[in-house]
């Protein structure tokens, strides 16, 4: 009868083709920009929840749940957004959609490695307030300079093999990648301080973790070139805030992408309110991604 379908809580927005998917098995509610206390009165009611990167599902979610939830689904890669030990000691798995949106962040960083090199996105700000502007404005070339990747993962070597194609020359370091899957994309793997000392450009693709949390700091700051530009499309949380301030500030580092409050406003930020995996085609796979992870977990076959 209906009251036995499982309730699932959509929380952000989700693709069509994944709210469709969902909606063949089970009731859903599609309630977005819910504050913690609208979010912990709702979860008592749900089966499975599922979150973009905006909703914090944090230990007093599940402890709200009262035992009931059975699965958070994150439509996306990243589920630092998660408390897992809460969610593993509430019985409660968590499902991401780790394929989905790769191209779409990839594609993410090389538009921002570009419109840094060549002063877009301040050049268009400029002449929207009635300037021309042509000589502030000289950029620098791609072609022949080195972009270390920080993270060779998935989204990591889409970015190199498409940074080649631009004439980059690409290395990178990650202490988890295959030297052979490396080579494959036509890319050395080095330690981490050769990959900051030689690099012109630098882009992060890690997880935020323990492990990488501040991972750019004062320390490697101290090591890259004088002028180096970076790209981050992971998690504001990889660098040091201050010390990326205190970089910019002394020209170490050149030019940088952030959504950090403090940092949006300086002028050698470029920012985009976390726009990675925002693509019209990443979003309706990513759904669809999500939404089988999901269902399969209440089905009980995860
Ligand atoms: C991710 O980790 O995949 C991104 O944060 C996705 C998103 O923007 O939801």
């Amino acid at each position: 009868e209906a009251n036995s379908k499982p309730r699932v809580l959509v929380a952000e927005k989700l693709g069509r083709g994944g709210l469709d998917l969902l909606k063949g098995f089970a009731d859903v509610d599609c309630a977005y920009n819910l504050s913690p206390e609208e979010l912990r009165a709702k979860i008592a009611l749900c089966d499975a929840l599922v979150v973009r990167s905006g909703t914090k599902v944090g230990r007093d979610v599940f402890e709200a749940s009262g035992g009931r939830l059975r699965v958070v689904g994150r439509a996306g890669v990243g589920i630092d957004n998660v408390d897992l030990a809460a969610a593993t000691e509430h019985g409660c798995l968590v499902v991401n959609a780790p394929t989905a949106n790769t191209v779409a962040a990839a594609e993410h960083g090389i538009a921002l490695l570009t419109a840094m090199a060549r002063n877009i996105a301040r050049s268009d700000a400029s002449m929207k307030s009635g300037k021309w502007e042509r000589n502030k404005y000289v950029g620098v070339s791609l072609v022949g300079k080195t972009l270390a990747i920080l993270g060779f993962g998935k989204v990591g070597s889409e970015v190199a093999r498409r940074a080649k194609g631009l004439g980059l020359h690409v290395i990178a370091h990650d202490p988890y990648a295959a030297a052979d899957r490396a080579h494959a994309v036509g890319v050395d793997l080095v330690t981490f301080d050769e990959a900051i000392a030689k690099a012109d450009f630098i882009s992060l693709h890690m997880p935020l973790t323990p492990s990488t949390s501040k991972i750019l700091n004062d320390e490697a700051f101290a090591k890259m070139k004088k002028g180096v530009r970076i790209i981050n499309v992971a998690r504001g949380g990889v660098i040091d805030e201050e010390a990326l301030v205190k970089a910019l500030d002394s020209g170490v580092v050149a030019q940088t992408s952030s959504a950090d409050n403090k940092l949006v406003l300086h002028e050698k930020v470029t920012a985009t309110p976390h726009l990675g995996a925002s693509t019209v085609e990443a979003q309706e796979e990513v759904a669809i991604e999500i939404a089988e992870a999901v269902l399969g977990a209440l089905k009980g076959e995860l």
